[in-house]
This record gives structure tokens, sequence and C-alpha cells, in this order.
């Protein structure tokens, strides 16, 4: 299958950030503003679904804040990319920093918005370079401010509300929801908060048309998304045809499924699969949400046969831990707890009941937390326990690892 280059189209990702005279070379100008201001029924025709994690209609997203703006709303283009795994928004907005741009401007027009805050993640300087550079490029034909905000470096601090919160008044904590960002955000307007990829291919669909996006893909799965695979040899970006087999793109990024025992889709978010899910899991995102999956950002993490998924998933658990936003008790506590247990069991220091102990601590904290960052750790949890059982039996009773020589990363 030959891969749909669609936001990667253009020169290759040794050239760096494309220049705006190539950009509009490339694909011509934006449609102009009085034919933005109608492009919501597009996006909403081309199917499109967020890629920030929640694969949520875009253009359902759009007209929620449409309805309330009155002119004054705030696009806030979500490129914190806080996923360990992840590295697709900092590569989008370092190779196509006007295609990103565009996709604000658009959404601005298209919701009737005055103002764009770009938040990009700190660590991601070359991103945040070729947005700089880019927005320098075309300051004369900017039709909206445009303000860059850093965004800490911070699992949570990607959340939508902690975004806006970090905006408002420099603290990247999530707030209690209502009221939610789309009735009342930056400045207490209602603001669209919208990854990155999402609002590239949005610019994309604009020019091209619904039947466009809509024209590659597999099924029920429409347009192209961007997929991080990785294996023990290090991660690749590459751009997916929606609804390809997993196992497709694994071969594509190098990694032998072969010698793979277990995947991670979605990222820490999402969740693992046993090789024998993954060799039959296609990558649609609403039928993965239908048989209780996430496609999420897009992480494809393959764990080597002799990798211990125990300590991989201990690894994570530690690290989601640590990212609690401390401010709600049974996400910092709650967190903590399983973090420890699984450590221990990873350890072969397993007290007695700790496997019970998870199962009846992640039953208690879904829900829990004023953001959901309990919830996908409590997932991810859930997954290893169905995907590794044999190995977590091993650790806990008999306190030995059957792969004792491996590294235990995911990727
Ligand atoms: C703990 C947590 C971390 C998140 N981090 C990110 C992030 O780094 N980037 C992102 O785009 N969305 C992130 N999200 C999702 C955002 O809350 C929000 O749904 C998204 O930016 C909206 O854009 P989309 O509709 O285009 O996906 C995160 C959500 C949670 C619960
Ligand atoms: S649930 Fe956890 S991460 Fe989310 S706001 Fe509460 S303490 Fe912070």
């Amino acid at each position: 299958m030959s891969m749909p280059e669609r936001l990667l189209a253009g020169p290759p990702s040794g050239h760096g950030a494309e220049t705006f005279a190539e950009h509009e070379q490339r694909l011509g100008a934006l449609p102009p503003r009085r034919l933005r201001r109608d492009v919501i029924p597009a996006l909403e025709a081309s199917g499109l679904l967020s890629r920030g994690g929640a694969a949520f209609p875009v253009g359902r997203k759009w007209r929620s804040v449409a309805e309330r703006s009155e002119g004054a709303a705030v696009i806030l283009a979500n490129g914190a990319e806080g996923e360990p795994l992840s590295r697709k928004d900092r590569t989008l907005m370092a190779l196509r920093p006007h295609l990103v741009i565009d996709g604000a401007i658009l959404a601005a027009d298209g919701v009737g918005a005055d103002e764009i805050v770009l938040y990009v993640g700190s660590a991601h300087e070359t991103a945040r370079a070729a947005l700089i550079r880019a927005l320098t490029e075309r300051a004369a034909d900017l039709p909206h401010p445009v303000r860059l905000i850093d965004a800490p470096d911070r699992y949570v601090a990607g959340e939508e509300s902690a975004a806006v919160h970090h905006v408002n008044d420099g603290d990247a904590r999530p707030t209690a929801l209502p009221p939610r960002p789309y009735e009342r955000g930056v400045r207490g307007r209602p603001t669209l908060v919208q990854n990155v990829e999402s609002l590239a291919h949005a610019a994309l669909i604009a020019r091209y048309g619904d039947a466009w996006y809509r024209s590659v893909g597999t099924g029920e799965a429409r347009g192209t998304a961007l997929v991080t695979v990785s294996g023990a040899d290090g991660s690749g970006l590459q751009e997916i045809e929606l609804g390809t087999p997993l196992v497709d793109v694994v071969a594509r990024g190098g990694v032998d499924i072969g010698r793979t025992q277990a995947v991670l889709l979605g990222g820490y978010f999402g969740g693992w699969l046993g090789v024998d899910a993954a060799r039959a899991t296609i990558l649609d995102p609403v039928a993965l949400r239908a048989s209780g999956r996430a496609f999420g950002c897009g992480v494809v993490a393959c764990l080597p046969a002799d990798a211990c998924g125990v300590r991989a998933t201990a690894g994570i658990m530690t690290f989601m831990a640590g990212q609690s936003a401390a401010q709600c008790g049974p996400c910092v506590f709650g967190l903590r707890a399983i973090a420890d247990a699984v450590g221990r069991i990873s350890s072969g220091a397993a007290q007695s009941d700790d496997l019970a102990r998870i199962r009846r601590w992640s039953g208690q904290l879904a829900g829990r937390g004023a953001c959901r960052h309990p919830d996908g750790a409590v997932g991810l949890v859930h997954s290893a326990l169905e995907t590794f059982a044999e190995e977590f039996e091993c650790h806990a009773r008999m306190r030995i690892c059957s792969r004792p020589a491996m590294s235990g990363r995911a990727a």
C-alpha cells in the first residue's frame, strides 16, 4: 500500500520547515475570508475526527464554539504534545508550520474568533523555532493577532482546561469543569482548543473539500492520520490511511511483529494489546472505541518479545503518578499507590494482596479527578493486567520474571 501523504506531502523531512513561499506555491492560498466563514458544513461532511486523543468530530466542535462566539472567541492550537511516545505534533509543527497556522486562521474565521494562541511544548524547540520564523514570514498577512505561548513540559499541561488556565494565569493545572473551554476559556471567551494535527487537516479540507478528504481510507475510516511507530530500535513518524491494519503500519516502521509480544496503542492514555490482538487490529478510531480501545494520539509502540511487560507498565505508571497535577486526592494518592504496587510486583517485592489492591484501587479511581488523567492511567493498568496476566501472576506469586534480560521499555 502506498503512503497517502497529505500533511507530510511536500519537501522531505531533511529540508526542515517549509517556507511560506514554498507552502503557497505548493498548496495555493487559503480560500478568502468570506468562504472561510462558511467552512463548518464541509468539516462536518468530511467526518474529520480530532487527533489530540478523543477522536471527536471536529466540525461539531467548531459549531458549538461558533454558536456562542459573537465574533470574539479564541483559538488555542494545542501543540503541547506531552505524550512521551508521540512525535507527531512536534514534527508537524517543525516541518509544516504554515499548514498549522493556516488551520488556526481558518478556525478563527470559521467559528468567529479574534485571537489565536499557539500553545507549544517548551521542550519542542525545533517546532517552536519553525513557528516563530513562520509567523515572521507572514506577519503582514495575518488576519488575527497570534501569540505563541510555551506549554510547560508536563503531561497534564496539554489537557484543555490546563492549557486555558496556563494562558490565563500561568498555571498549567486543569480546572474543575464546567464551564468548559468552549463556553468560557481564554479571557473568559468561548475557546476552541484544537490539536495542531486536527487544524492542519482542516486547512487542507478548506482547500480541497470534504469529498477529497474522504477519498482515502478503508471502510468507514476515512482520511489520513499521523502515527508514531516505535520498537527496540527507535521510532519513526508515518502518515497512514485510516483503516490500515496495525501490522502493516508496524512493518512499514521497520519493526518485526514476529519479535513483538505486545503493542501499546494510543500512548500512555491508551492500552496494551497482546500480539494476537494487535495482528487483528485495524487503525479505525471509531471501531477501536467501540471495542473499548483507543487510537488516541496515534502511538503504536511495540514491546519486544524478550521485554517484560510488567516492568514496562511499572515505568509508565510511575511516570503517570509523577505527572498528576497534585490537586485531587484520589488522583494524587490513588495513582501513587497503584504505581508503587506495580513497582513492587515488577521488582519481585510484591505484598501478598498487591494484585487485588491494584484491581480494587483502579476500580475506585476512574472519573474521580478534575481531569481525565487518572482515567487514562487506570485504563492503561487494566489493559496491562489483561495482556500480561501470566507475567503479573508470575511476578506477584513466585517473585520471578521470565524475561530478566530485557530493558522493559515500551519503545
Ligand atoms: C492528561 C491529558 C493530557 C492531554 N495532553 C494533550 C496534548 O499534549 N496535546 C493535545 O492536543 N491534547 C491533549 N489532551 C487532550 C486535550 O484535553 C484536548 O481534548 C485536545 O487538545 C483537543 O483537541 P482535538 O479535539 O483536536 O483533539 C490531553 C488530555 C488529557 C486528559
Ligand atoms: S485528576 Fe489528577 S491530574 Fe487531573 S487535575 Fe486532578 S490531580 Fe491534576
